[in-house]
């Protein structure tokens, strides 16, 4: 999604601006631009370019652009097709003004009417050009007195940040339900949509919560509110290293987060896990014992790979700490009239703490009443510091759009959360314990399996041509399927669907024939021996099928085309194992079919609008 970095202090804000955007490219994009104040007498100057940001780099050795303030930005086309003349950043009709913008203006239309009619000239067709007009119309004294007045006349969502040659030394940065942070360096400060764009300057940020807008001079930088009162703000540190955002001698950042699991889900898991006696330590839930017990009813809403997370999580906190559990797309959880008492606990899950969708959904279910508790990978995000508690993944920066080592953190935060819940109830301190000990395995199992990602890569070679893949599963393993088929489309562009094994009789059982591979999620729980019949079906009808299997099942040698086999665990875990070869087969045939694997057409690391 779209991307924000600004500077302003003493050194050349050219390079330290492209480099920051190179940190946002993982988001999606599909055009870049700068402005910056030219300090060779150009006063404001922009340059911007349709495609890659190698593009815009193209674009400043062409015609470049000196000096120590500008504003920057990667955008993702909500409204108006990806090209120069719609790429950011917008200036006003003088070129005085230029601003970058993520979000959306809901009254742009509106506005853009009553601007020209007052004279305004508009170039693009994007909701963003209406605020740089806005700004030059009520432009009176300062740039921050204009941007606060221009942004009490919009409707909608925006994190933006301005800069204008009428006050040169200067960026004003604002936000509403688009994060935005203040960089604090030596001397210099920075704004960015994300972290990721400044770390390699400083650690020390300031987050803008809505309703804020800071200054930034050269001299340093206040956070106000839009009308005028100063607010004074803590400033955090971020532990995230350099390295976690570089690639680190992996081909894509996909395939290290990948391989960083056994790590991972050790972090999520680190001082939290008492084996001993069976139960969990998750300091930040901020909920009493009596309050937890309370609890009646649990609702989980997230979206995408963390919404299949949710679904094995409620399978078990309702079979081991027994409490009704429902699941929500978060993006309809709020356009219904859910049931929500003081008793519920709604969970939110996000990786990166900012989807729009359900950020908006815990919203609705806090005005409704219910306690929220949010799983999130990002700390600081705005999920994890709107929630009323939470727990931290712990992951660590997840670059790659598909999402893998967050999943896999989510499901063990999950099933931390169920010893929890469960231990308060009818979870025997023997059932705990058994949990708690599967659990401390699962970094060593998880690396026994990358350690065969080979076995995956040959499977991986027989199907980079297909057009469709089924991924069928039971239990605890129909999520997997769900994540597994969700993998293979979002980055190889291959049609695959998941469903419960059962399903396929009702409907799917159609499509099966030689050149339509099945991947069976088949470890020995359960429901094995169901699966096994599954298995059969399709083979029945000449489907090719990959099973991922548990190590003490006999083989299926003549039942499949291709055997995977993972640890043994306990049913509830298997997720965790069985994700990582659908992970690595979705890389694979991505990868050998050329494709950009951590940068997938049309997608957006974190979904910040509606
Ligand atoms: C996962 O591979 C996807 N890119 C996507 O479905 C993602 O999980 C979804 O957008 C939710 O993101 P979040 O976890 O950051 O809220």
């Amino acid at each position: 999604m779209c991307g924000i970095v600004g500077y302003i202090g003493p050194r050349t804000a050219g390079s330290m601006l492209i480099e920051g955007l190179k940190r946002l490219e993982y988001r999606g994009y599909d055009s870049a631009g700068v402005a910056m104040m030219d300090d060779n007498g150009g006063g404001l100057q922009t340059r911007k370019a349709k495609g890659k940001i190698a593009m815009l780099e193209n674009a400043l050795v062409a015609s470049p652009l000196d000096g120590n303030v500008g504003i920057a930005h990667t955008r993702w086309a909500t409204h108006g097709q990806p090209n120069e003349c719609n790429a950011h950043p917008h200036t006003d009709c003088k070129g005085e003004i230029a601003l970058v913008h993520n979000g959306i203006i809901e009254n742009y239309s509106a506005l853009r009417k009553k601007l020209q009619s007052e004279g305004h000239t508009f170039v693009s067709e994007t909701d963003t050009e209406v605020l740089a007009h806005l700004i030059e119309a009520v432009y009176d004294d300062t740039l921050e007195d204009a941007v606060m007045d221009a942004l009490r006349l919009v409707e909608g969502t925006y994190g933006i940040a301005v800069v204008s040659s009428k006050d040169p030394n200067k960026i004003v940065a604002a936000r509403k339900g688009s994060p935005l942070l203040i960089g604090l360096g030596d001397g210099e400060y920075f704004v960015a949509s994300d972290v990721a764009a400044i770390l390699q300057h400083t650690r020390q940020v300031v987050y803008l919560d809505d309703g804020e807008m800071a200054v930034l001079t050269r001299d340093g930088y206040h956070v106000n509110d839009l009308n005028a009162v100063r607010i004074k703000k803590g400033v955090s540190r971020i532990d995230w290293d350099l390295d976690q955002i570089e690639k680190g001698g992996f081909d894509h950042f996909m395939l290290k987060e990948i391989f960083e699991q056994p790590q991972t889900i050790e972090n999520t898991m680190r001082g939290r896990l008492v084996e001993s006696e069976g139960f969990s330590k998750l300091g930040g839930l901020n909920l009493s014992k009596e309050e937890l017990q309370h609890i009646d009813r649990v609702i989980i809403t997230a979206c995408g790979t963390s919404w299949h997370s949710a679904l094995i999580g409620a399978m078990m906190i309702e079979e081991h700490a027994r409490i009704p559990v429902s699941v929500e797309y978060a993006s309809e959880f709020r356009y219904r009239n859910p049931i929500v008492t003081e008793r519920t606990l709604c969970i939110v899950i996000s990786q990166s703490g900012e989807t729009a969708d359900t950020l908006a959904a815990m919203r609705e279910a806090k005005r409704r009443g219910a306690k929220t508790l949010g799983l999130v990978n990002v700390v600081g995000s705005t999920i994890a510091r709107e929630d009323d508690g939470g727990i931290y993944l712990h992951a660590g920066p997840e670059i790659g759009v598909a999402s893998t080592k967050a999943f896999t953190s989510q499901v063990v935060a999950l099933a931390l959360l169920t010893l929890k819940l469960g231990r308060l109830r009818d979870m025997s301190v023997v059932k705990g314990r058994e949990v708690a000990q599967a659990m401390m395995k699962l970094p060593e199992q998880v690396q026994e399996i990358l350690d065969r990602a080979s076995e995956i890569e040959k499977i991986a070679d027989e199907f980079d041509h297909a057009t469709n893949f089924l991924y069928l599963g039971r239990g605890f393993n129909f999520p997997v399927a769900l994540e597994g088929a969700l993998k293979l489309k979002e980055i190889s562009y291959i049609h695959a669907e998941g469903y419960p094994a059962a399903e396929m009789k009702h409907g799917p059982i159609a499509l099966i024939d030689e050149s339509m591979p099945v991947v069976f999620i088949a470890p020995h729980d359960s429901v094995f021996d169901k699966v096994v019949s599954n298995v059969q079906e399709v083979k029945a009808r000449g489907g090719r099928v990959i099973a991922i299997l548990s190590e003490e099942e006999p083989s299926l040698e003549g039942k499949v085309d291709f055997e995977f086999r993972i640890p043994k665990t306990i049913d509830m875990l298997y997720p965790v194992l069985a994700a990582i070869p659908l992970q690595l087969l979705a890389y694979y045939i991505a990868n050998k079919r050329g494709l950009n694997v951590d940068q997938p057409r049309n997608l957006a690391k974190s979904v910040t609008v509606e």
